[in-house]
C-alpha cells in the first residue's frame, strides 16, 4: 500500500491506496485515533452492500468494534435531504454519540452523503472514507461533502475532512465498465489542470489501465490523488486555487442536472464539460489546439465528447448561473491555457458559451 498525507494542521489525515486496505482497516482506524471503544456506523448503497458490507462489518467486529449500518438506494438520488434525515434517524436509534464515527463505504454519492451526515450530526463527528469507485479517488479527498437540492447539485453542504481514506483497489474489480470510464474522467482532469506529463502517461497506458493492470492503476490513483492533495493542502476552502479542480464542472453540472442524473453520470458530464471548456478557450483566444487532444484522451477511455441529448441553450445557461461557483449570476469557467494548465475566467460572454453549446450538440469541432 502507498500512503499520501493531506497536510491541514490538526485536520491532517492519511490516504492509503492499494490492495488489502480493507483488511487493514482496524489498524488504520486505531492509528487515526478511532479506537474500539467508539461506535461505528457504515453508510453504503445497495450495490456495494451486496458485495462488501458483510466483509467490512466482519473485519470491524472481529477487531472489537460495535458496528451498525444504513443502506441507501444506488445512484445520485440518494444525495437528498430526505435520505439524509433517514440516516440521522437510524444513527440516533443506534445510539451514536459525539465520539462515534461514520464510515462511507461506496462511491462519491455515499461519500458526499455520509460526509454531510457526519459534518452535521451533533454538530460534527468523525468520518472515514472507504472509496469503492475509481471516481471516488477525487470525491473522498478534500472534505467537500453535500447533498443536492432539486434546483441544483451539492447546494446543501459543508467542508468536513475525513480522519482517514482507506482505498482498497481490489474493490474496484467489480465496477461496471461505465463507472470505470466515469472514474477515468476525473483522473484525466487531474492531469489536465496540473501536469501534462501525467496526461501523456495516461494516453500511453490507456489500454493497460483499462485492463486494470494493478501496478498501473495504483500509480494512476497515486498521481491523481497527489494533484488533489497538493491543491487542497494549499486552499482547503476554495478561496482561490482549489477552484481549478472544477475544470469541466460548470458545463458538467448543468448537463448532469438537465439530463437527469441517470442519462449522464458525473464523470461523463465532466468529460463533455472538459471538451466544452477547451472549445471555449479556443473561441476566446486563451488557448490554441487544446480541444483536439482533450477529445482524444477522453475517447481512449471510452468517454463521451459531445452532447447527444437535446438540451436548450437557455436552460443550460440558467443552470450555470445558479451554480454555486458563479458569483452574482456571472458565468465562471475554468479554462485550459494549454494541456496541463488552466486559468479561472469570470464573466465570460454568454454568446460565446452559446456557440460552444451549438457546436457540442452538432457533435464536433467548433
Ligand atoms: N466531494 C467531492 O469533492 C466530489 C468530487 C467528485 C465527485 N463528487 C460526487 O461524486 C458523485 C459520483 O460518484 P461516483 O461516480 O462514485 O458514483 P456512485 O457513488 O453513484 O457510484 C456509481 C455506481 O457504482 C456502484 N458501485 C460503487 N462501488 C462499486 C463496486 N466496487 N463494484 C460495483 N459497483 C459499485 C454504485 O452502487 C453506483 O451504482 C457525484 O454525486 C459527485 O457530485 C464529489
Ligand atoms: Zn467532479
Amino acid at each position: 500500500m502507498k500512503r499520501l498525507q493531506v497536510e491541514l494542521g490538526e485536520r491532517s489525515y492519511p490516504i492509503w491506496i492499494g490492495p488489502g486496505a480493507l483488511g487493514r482497516l482496524p489498524g488504520l482506524l486505531e492509528e487515526a485515533g478511532i479506537d474500539t471503544g467508539r461506535k461505528l456506523f457504515i453508510v453504503t448503497d445497495e450495490h456495494v452492500a451486496s458485495l462488501y458490507l458483510e466483509k467490512t462489518t466482519t473485519i470491524l467486529r472481529d477487531a472489537g468494534y460495535a458496528v451498525s449500518h444504513f443502506v441507501v438506494v444506488a445512484g445520485e438520488k440518494a444525495k437528498s435531504l430526505a435520505v439524509y434525515e433517514q440516516i440521522i434517524t437510524a444513527a440516533l436509534k443506534a445510539g451514536l454519540d459525539r465520539k462515534s464515527a461514520f464510515l462511507a463505504l461506496g462511491g462519491g454519492v455515499v461519500g458526499d452523503l455520509a460526509g454531510f451526515v457526519a459534518a452535521t450530526y451533533m454538530r460534527g463527528v468523525a468520518f472515514v472514507q472507504i472509496p469503492t469507485t475509481l471516481l471516488a479517488h477525487d470525491s473522498s479527498v478534500g472534505g467537500k461533502v453535500a447533498v443536492n437540492h432539486p434546483l441544483g447539485k451539492n447546494i446543501i453542504g459543508a467542508f468536513h475532512q475525513p480522519k482517514l481514506v482507506a482505498y482498497d483497489t481490489e474493490l474496484l474489480k467489480t465496477l461496471p465498465p461505465r463507472e470505470v470510464a466515469a472514474g477515468f474522467a476525473e483522473v484525466i482532469k487531474h492531469g489536465m489542470i496540473w501536469d501534462e506529463t501525467f496526461v501523456t502517461w495516461l494516453e500511453e497506458n490507456a489500454e493497460g489501465l483499462q485492463r486494470f493492470d494493478h501496478t498501473l492503476l495504483q500509480e494512476a490513483l497515486l498521481r491523481a490523488c497527489s494533484v488533489k492533495v497538493a491543491v487542497v493542502s494549499q486552499d482547503e476552502r476554495e478561496q482561490g486555487l482549489r477552484a481549478i479542480l472544477n475544470l469541466g464542472h460548470t458545463f458538467g453540472h448543468a448537463f448532469e442536472a438537465l439530463c437527469g442524473y441517470e442519462k449522464l453520470n458525473h464523470g461523463e458530464a465532466v468529460a463533455i464539460g472538459m471538451v466544452a471548456a477547451a472549445m471555449l478557450s479556443e473561441k476566446m483566444g486563451i488557448a490554441h489546439d487544446v480541444s483536439k487532444r482533450t477529445r482524444r484522451v477522453l475517447m481512449k477511455y471510452r468517454l463521451p465528447v459531445s452532447l447527444m441529448l437535446p438540451l436548450k441553450a437557455d436552460d443550460v445557461i440558467a443552470a450555470m448561473r445558479r451554480d454555486k461557483k458563479g458569483e452574482g449570476g456571472k458565468l465562471v469557467f475554468v479554462l485550459p491555457t494549454a494541456i496541463g494548465k488552466v486559468e479561472i475566467k469570470k464573466d465570460v460572454a454568454e454568446e460565446q458559451v452559446r456557440e460552444v453549446l451549438r457546436a457540442l450538440q452538432e457533435g464536433g469541432e467548433s
